[in-house]
């Protein structure tokens, strides 16, 4: 009997010790593929700054927050506030520190990535946030200078590429999962598979679904901090979510999604977590 893909996937890209050993290791630097993504020729939204003020009230410690998410499937018809939105996306995908390549300075983001190589591009189906129209758009993680050479002026911003209503497109291409077109946003990541394969060769087809993994996880707790919910959707039809996104699936392709909305009821109402993580009595 033949292997299957999957294990003869596994098998291809273990590492092994000799064979890593006789391998070149040095990095071709002029050859890695362009780190940032751009779509030019769109109206681009700055977003509010993620971070709290000193003014409001704290948000929920991290170990509530791990404590109380759940894949949430059922939300309200209540809108995001663009600041909430701003605070999904740089907690899943923002820069968040600077490093220095051999070509100049990169930015650190909130999740890591194998060998900073941030792989992922973000990508939104808006249908309600308020005072961003509904439609799709794509995340500006960091701006460039005139080499291209990303710099912080103007990252952190929305490209608007269409607008429209894409609930039903969206939910389609998700397998017709009804939850995802009741989403207030849709999180599509697709994975640029070059960046990783640069260095990993075979190997960062495993790396990518980490990266993206990480990612969802921290947009999860996010989202529990801001009083929302998500629920991560690995299940949609390949071609039909490339297709709807206009990337050709091979060089760029969705590798995981996210709905996010506001909870159709509140956090309290669930059982409380304190009843599974409740010491028994000595
Ligand atoms: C890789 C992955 C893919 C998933 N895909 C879907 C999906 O397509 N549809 C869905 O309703 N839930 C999806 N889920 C959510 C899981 O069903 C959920 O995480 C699991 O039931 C555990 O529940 P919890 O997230 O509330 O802890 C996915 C979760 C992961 C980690």
């Amino acid at each position: 009997m033949s292997e299957n893909v999957g294990r003869a996937f596994q098998r291809a890209s273990s590492y092994e010790r000799e064979r890593l050993e006789q391998e070149e290791r040095t990095l071709d630097w002029r050859s890695r593929p362009p780190a940032y993504k751009f779509y030019t020729h769109v109206p681009v939204i700055s977003l509010p700054s993620p971070l709290p003020t000193p003014d409001e009230p704290p948000l929920p410690d991290l170990l509530t927050c791990v404590a109380r998410r759940r894949s949430l499937r059922s939300f309200a018809a209540a809108p995001l506030t663009l600041l909430e939105l701003s605070r999904l996306l740089w907690a899943s995908a923002g820069i968040t520190a600077r490093f220095t390549t051999p070509y100049g300075q990169d930015f650190y983001r909130a999740a890591p990535a194998a060998g900073a190589l941030y792989p992922i591009e973000t990508y939104l189906v808006v249908s309600k946030v308020e005072n961003l129209e509904p439609g799709l758009y794509h995340y500006r993680v960091a701006g460039v200078d005139m080499l291209e050479r990303p710099i912080a002026e103007g990252s952190h911003s929305l490209e608007q590429l269409q607008t429209g209503d894409f609930r039903s497109a969206v939910a389609g291409a998700a397998l017709d999962q009804p939850f995802v077109a009741r989403a207030a946003v849709v999180f599509l990541w697709t994975a640029v598979f070059a960046r990783s394969e640069w260095k990993y060769r075979e190997r960062a087809y495993r790396y990518v679904y980490l990266d993206a993994g990480h990612m969802a996880a921290h947009l999860a707790l996010a989202a529990v901090a801001l009083g929302l919910g998500s629920c991560p959707v690995a299940a949609f039809y390949d071609q039909e979510a490339n297709a709807f996104l206009g990337v050709d699936g091979s060089a760029e392709g969705v590798v995981y999604m996210a709905a996010v909305g506001r909870p159709s009821r509140p956090f309290a109402t669930r059982r409380p977590e304190a009843e599974l993580t409740a010491r028994p009595k000595a």
